[in-house]
């Protein structure tokens, strides 16, 4: 069986780790495992999803400013009778843009479809969709700055006035037809809003940011998975958990449910605080929740680019990673914790970004 024990493991070391945005005494250690703790959604996670996922307000943590205007917006559309406006969540993977879309569908007593913005391929995908929602139903788009545009075209009106318009034949003998739809709401999700069309984006009623998690919820929502997960938990290992949970739900789950492993094979069964280090450094993640991907984002800027500003696509192409990946995984955390700033010439790592990879910090010669 392996040990425990990694080598370089970061977390074997004690300590009172860093408040975002300050460095602390973690060493680096060099990954060879490929980001396996980032908030993107994997199979595994759709069970671990399941599972844990809160289905109501109440069992809902974090985010009180969106729950409560939703709340508002759903009780009001009671009240007329009507189906809630179309709603747009922002924000990174993980942070509850699913969740709390099954919420509200269970909340108003509806159905939700759930689909991805790209599985939309053609417009009779979309009339196929649309033709078999109920009144009132929730149709859920995810990544919905991905979706065809000509696909875009034919939502409008459907979004404003619930008919779709269809092209029958080609040439002259082409017809359009007019489909009446149900009422229904969408909640399009994505991470870039910036990508999202405009004459997409006005046509939602509200705009929620989903933000990364606050420590002390994080902590909450570890108590109450281990809960479900019917596994006891240390307070401390509680802390370590959320410490390097990313402020994400989805990622302090997915660590919870590995170092519970550990603790069924190599513990007691109880997740102690001791077995909690061992397991996040076995898995090279540090005391941040920095992974080896993001140590290498930060060292490749440092060692290549004297510490930047470098440009996206060289970024990319310099770590081999894909852009996409670094502005939707890498870099929102990163900034979040102060290490990387985002100037218009390109992306520059910070002191406590130096500090934190214990390299000595030496100030970028374009920023001085
Ligand atoms: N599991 C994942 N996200 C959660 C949340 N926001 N509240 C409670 N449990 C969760």
């Amino acid at each position: 069986m392996e040990s425990l024990s990694s080598p370089s493991s970061p977390h074997t070391k004690q300590g009172q780790p860093a408040e975002g945005g300050k460095a602390d005494e973690v060493s680096p250690c060099y990954g060879v495992r490929a980001r396996p703790f980032s908030p993107k959604l994997t199979e595994e996670d759709k069970t671990l999803d399941l599972t844990l996922r809160p289905k109501t307000w109440e069992s809902y943590i974090g985010q009180e400013k969106v729950k409560k205007n939703i709340q508002i917006i759903i009780e009001a559309a009671k009240k007329r009778g009507e189906p809630i406006e179309h709603l747009l969540f922002y924000g990174g993977s993980g942070l509850g843009k699913t969740t709390i879309s099954h919420i509200i569908a269970k909340e108003l007593g509806t159905k939700i479809r759930v689909i991805a913005g790209p599985v939309i391929e053609k417009v009779g995908d979309l009339a196929a969709i649309l033709t078999n929602l109920n009144e009132g139903d929730v149709l859920f788009v995810d990544e919905c700055h991905r979706m065809n545009h000509l696909i875009e075209e034919f939502l409008y009106p459907a979004l404003e006035d619930f008919k779709l318009n269809l092209i029958l034949g080609k040439g002259p003998m082409a017809r359009t037809m007019e489909l009446k739809l149900p009422r229904f709401t969408l909640i399009g999700a994505t991470t870039r809003l910036a990508l999202l069309s405009a004459p997409l984006r006005n046509r939602f009623g509200a705009t929620f940011q989903l933000n990364f998690y606050k420590k002390e919820d994080i902590e909450k929502i570890i108590q109450r998975s281990s809960n479900l997960l019917r596994i006891e938990i240390e307070p401390e290992a509680i802390k370590v958990i959320a410490q390097c949970s990313r402020f994400t739900p989805r990622v302090a789950n997915r660590l919870l449910k590995r170092v519970r492993d550990f603790a069924q094979v190599e513990g007691k069964g109880v997740i102690t605080k001791n077995i909690t280090e061992k397991t996040l450094g076995f898995l090279e993640i540090d005391k941040l929740g920095l992974e080896s991907g993001d140590r290498k984002i930060l060292e490749t800027i440092i060692k290549k680019f004297e510490g930047g500003p470098v440009g996206l696509q060289t970024l990319s192409a310099a770590t081999s990673e894909e852009e996409d990946t670094i502005l939707d995984i890498y870099e929102p955390y990163l900034m979040q914790l102060g290490f990387i700033e985002r100037t218009p010439r390109g992306r520059t790592v910070t002191k406590v970004g130096y500090q934190h990879l214990k390299i000595p910090y030496k100030k970028s010669q374009y920023l001085i």
